[in-house]
């Protein structure tokens, strides 16, 4: 997939214009039953590598072996894993090879304890690379193309798996990882990329570093947009392609089960990320009761790998919420719709479920304020009590101030269901993202 580029460089792609079939890899035209049967086939050895290496005691104390697995829907009687699981073996206690037969280590910072560490074997690479370039393809990338990357490299997976996918993409990389956010804008003016990854809440910075240059953001060489490592809404969309004359996809992926390129949004839809089902399998339980769900219903994804060598994992928890849903631009693979949030991120308030990105619609749809907004959490007497505070367009006067006020109170209150205070702040004044945003500020019993 890496020889002549099909498309010229700088082909808009309009939505609805499918991928040319040649750019496809074979196992995206493979009808649902073949997809499944590889993953039966895949999902058995997995099993018995896992089992073998790594998963014998957690298969032993659940009283099952790789051999009770005959079909996809017995994969419902093995175990769960999490993050505390990889914890407790940290470092490397997870990795299922030789050390010696390990090529990288990456590893997710977390927020509390120590962080998780994964590990790839060269073909763990070499698959990560296919991965990430069919996700480059699908959201309209082609060989030939530039792409600058934001990804902050090193222990984060976000940098230097995009770099080796969109070399394998064939296409031009521009490894300018986070951060130096002026040399960025200077560097997209310089460089013409097509193609920008990137987390959503820095590409807002880059955005008000563009204006703050005074280069419309509307004419850069930037087609398109792929988007992850946190969640973002199609409010978001709307406000960066509209910004930037681009298409915004959506790319989603996590450390313990490779990194970016698990699952991608199509361009030519944008209606969801279709997950990469010959390499790993999605399940969604109900967060509380552990409860299998059927697709279509919402709750918290759950992933087995069905190819890696160095951490096989099986019934990864992933804390998303999301639900599973045909697919469309890819018929053979299910997609997850757009994540909303983690379950780690549900506020619960007054009991009400609140999730920032439910806040984030609502400000973005507000006239006289930006999208930068940060969400406090503190406690008056007894109650939890939630402050959204938001910045303000630079020329927005104390009456559109105002009424922007009432518009995101009355807004959350009607469509979420919970009072928030909201307080109007300076132009630039709120913390900008270099990588992932962390939106919310906790200050109950401080
Ligand atoms: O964030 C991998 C990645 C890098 C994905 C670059 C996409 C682009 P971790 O640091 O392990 O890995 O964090 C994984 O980030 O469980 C989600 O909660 C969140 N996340 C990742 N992609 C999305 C997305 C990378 N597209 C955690 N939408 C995941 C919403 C996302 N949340």
């Amino acid at each position: 997939m890496t020889s002549e580029p099909t498309a010229p460089v700088g082909t808009t792609l309009r939505r609805g214009e499918p991928l040319p079939a040649e750019l496809l890899d074979d196992a995206e035209r493979m009808p649902r039953e073949e997809v499944e049967a590889l993953q039966l086939h895949r999902l058995r050895r997995t099993l018995r590598h896992a089992y073998d290496n790594v998963d014998r005691k957690k298969f032993d104390q659940a009283g099952v072996t790789p051999d009770d697995c005959r079909t996809l829907r017995d994969l419902a009687r093995f175990p769960f894993k999490t993050k505390a699981d990889l914890r407790e073996t940290y470092p490397f206690g997870m990795f299922a090879v030789p050390m010696s037969d390990v090529r990288r280590i990456h590893a997710s910072s977390g927020t509390t304890g120590r962080p998780t560490v994964v590990g790839y074997t060269e073909k763990d690479l070499s698959t990560w690379a296919d991965l990430i370039a069919r996700s480059i393809r699908a959201a309209g990338g082609r060989p030939g193309h530039r792409v600058h990357i934001s990804y902050g490299y090193g222990l984060f997976t976000g940098g230097l798996g995009a770099h080796y996918g969109a070399e394998r993409a064939g296409c031009t990389v521009i490894p300018a990882s986070g951060g130096m956010t002026a040399r960025q804008v200077q560097i997209i003016q310089d460089f013409q990329p097509e193609i920008i990854m990137v987390t959503p809440s820095y590409m807002l910075t880059l955005l008000d570093e563009f204006e703050r240059q005074g280069v419309d953001p509307r004419t850069t060489s930037l087609k398109v947009g792929i988007f992850g490592a946190e969640p973002w809404t199609e409010e978001m969309r709307r406000e960066v392609e509209e910004r930037m004359d681009i298409h915004a996809v959506d790319i989603y992926g996590l450390s313990e089960v490779m990194g970016p390129g698990v699952a991608q949004e199509c361009v030519e839809t944008k209606d969801g990320l279709h997950v990469w089902e010959d390499h790993f399998l999605p399940e969604v339980v109900d967060p509380i009761t552990d409860d299998l769900l059927a697709d279509g219903e919402s709750g918290e994804l759950v992933f087995t790998s069905l190819t890696k060598e160095a951490l096989p994992i099986i019934r990864y928890r992933t804390r998303d919420l999301t639900r599973l849903l045909p697919g469309t631009a890819r018929p053979g693979f299910r997609r997850i719709e757009k994540i909303t949030g983690r379950c780690d991120d549900m506020i619960i308030l007054r009991g009400v479920n609140v999730f920032p990105s439910q806040i984030e619609e609502v400000v973005l749809r507000t006239p006289g304020v930006t999208p930068h907004f940060q969400i406090q959490l503190s406690t008056r007497g007894r109650m939890d009590h939630m402050t959204v505070r938001v910045e303000a367009k630079r020329g927005a006067g104390p009456e559109q101030r105002e009424a922007a006020v009432r518009a995101i109170a009355k807004g959350v209150k009607d469509g979420v269901g919970v009072t928030v205070e909201v307080v109007i702040v300076e132009p630039e004044t709120l913390e900008r993202s270099l990588g992932k945003l962390r939106r919310i500020k906790d200050q109950r019993g401080a």
